[in-house]
């Protein structure tokens, strides 16, 4: 069913051909998305912290054409990637009832991301988050020329229409518009939280998790094992679902006082469980997969060591790969990075990893 308050009906047609450029972010979420249901709705409500240095930057250049249908090229890096383009064109699918004038211009989409293609991380949050908000900025040129104001409801609108859209894209891709900790999907205890496009966490942070910070450990750099699609798929008669969605649901209260007071101890225990969990689904499925390679273990065992000998409060969450990511805040980051190269930089591929930390979402790059 179409989400009217998304759609517009009467487009201003003056605009003729231009470029647009906005840059959005990775996220690594807390509380993971895993099983969807309708068009890419969550069977769990999900909460991630947006990235800052891995990011995508994208550059949509369109000019007025005549035919009908869809008309678009993408490049990455440069080089034209024929590969991307069936995916994208199911995006434009799905997302023309909501911005119709997809099929009134010839569009070149070129997209650079700040990590390697091959790093094992996903790129389809922040490529489909980037791009999103591209169409959102032709959209806004076009309701200016109809005199709208962008005032604060205009504001908010863009966000949450640019995270709507991107969600078609890709689930996890509608909590990289805006930072730094963003909700998907409804929750009784979150105000706003909605299953449509993320929101910002609306209460209170304390602020040891400002600046948090995110080192993403590069230990299997291959390409995915398991789409997100076919995962996602997995979880429909998967027979501990029911239970995990729960798990998912109550784990998400569980960090509303975390997110109050600070208490690493209880985030770690929350924040390592989920990612457990995800990778348990995986395990429990059928067919059944283990995305973790022996490294990730290694890594994850050094880091439970390194925890209990030294008292850190660093800890690892795992997306649907074998890469780590581990978290800790600000102050620990000298301790930690010299924990990481002494010793988990062996267990990385080509002993590589990228320091990152929670960032502040999308912006518009300059003309
Ligand atoms: O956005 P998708 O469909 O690629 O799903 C990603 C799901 C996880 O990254 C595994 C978890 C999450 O919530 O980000």
């Amino acid at each position: 069913m179409p989400q009217h308050k998304f759609i517009v009906c009467n487009y201003h047609h003056s605009l003729t051909s231009g470029t647009v450029s906005w840059q959005a972010p990775s996220n690594i979420a807390l509380v993971k998305y895993w099983g969807k249901y309708g068009e890419q709705m969550p069977m769990n409500p999900s909460i991630s912290f947006t990235l800052e240095n891995c990011h995508t930057q994208t550059t949509l250049s369109f000019e007025r054409k005549q035919n009908e249908g869809f008309d678009f090229e993408v490049y990455l890096n440069g080089k034209r990637e024929t590969g991307f383009e069936p995916k994208i064109r199911t995006f434009f699918e799905r997302i023309v009832v909501y911005v119709p004038f997809l099929e009134d211009f010839r569009f070149t989409i070129e997209t650079v991301n700040s990590f390697p293609h091959s790093s094992g991380i996903a790129s389809s949050a922040s490529g489909m988050g980037a791009l999103a908000l591209c169409l959102m900025d032709m959209e806004r040129q076009m309701l200016q020329q109809m005199g709208f104001e962008l005032d604060e409801t205009g504001r908010l609108y863009f966000a949450e229409k640019a995270s709507f859209l991107a969600r078609l894209g890709s689930g996890s891709a509608c909590r990289s518009i805006k930072g730094p900790l963003i909700v998907w999907g409804e929750h009784p205890e979150i105000e706003g939280s909605s299953n449509l496009f993320g929101t910002k966490y609306p209460s209170d942070i304390h602020e040891i998790f400002q600046n948090y910070q995110d080192t993403i450990l590069l230990v299997d750099k291959g390409e995915k094992q398991v789409s997100s699609t076919l995962g996602h798929d997995l979880m429909l008669d998967h027979p501990f679902a029911a239970s995990r969605f729960r798990q998912a649901k109550d784990n998400l209260s569980k960090l509303i006082p975390v997110f109050k007071n600070g208490d690493l101890l209880e985030f770690i225990k929350i924040v390592e469980s989920e990612a457990l969990s995800l990778h348990a689904m995986m395990m429990t499925s059928m067919p059944y997969f283990i995305l973790m390679k022996p490294n990730t273990l290694e890594i994850i065992n050094r880091i439970w060591e390194f925890r209990e000998t030294t008292g850190s409060h660093a800890c690892f969450t795992l997306d649907a790969g074998a890469n780590v990511h581990l978290l800790y805040p600000e102050s620990e980051k000298e301790n930690v990075l010299q924990f990481i190269k002494n010793e988990l930089v062996p267990f990385c591929k080509n002993g590589e990893f990228i320091e990152d930390r929670v960032g502040l979402g999308g912006q518009k790059l300059t003309d």
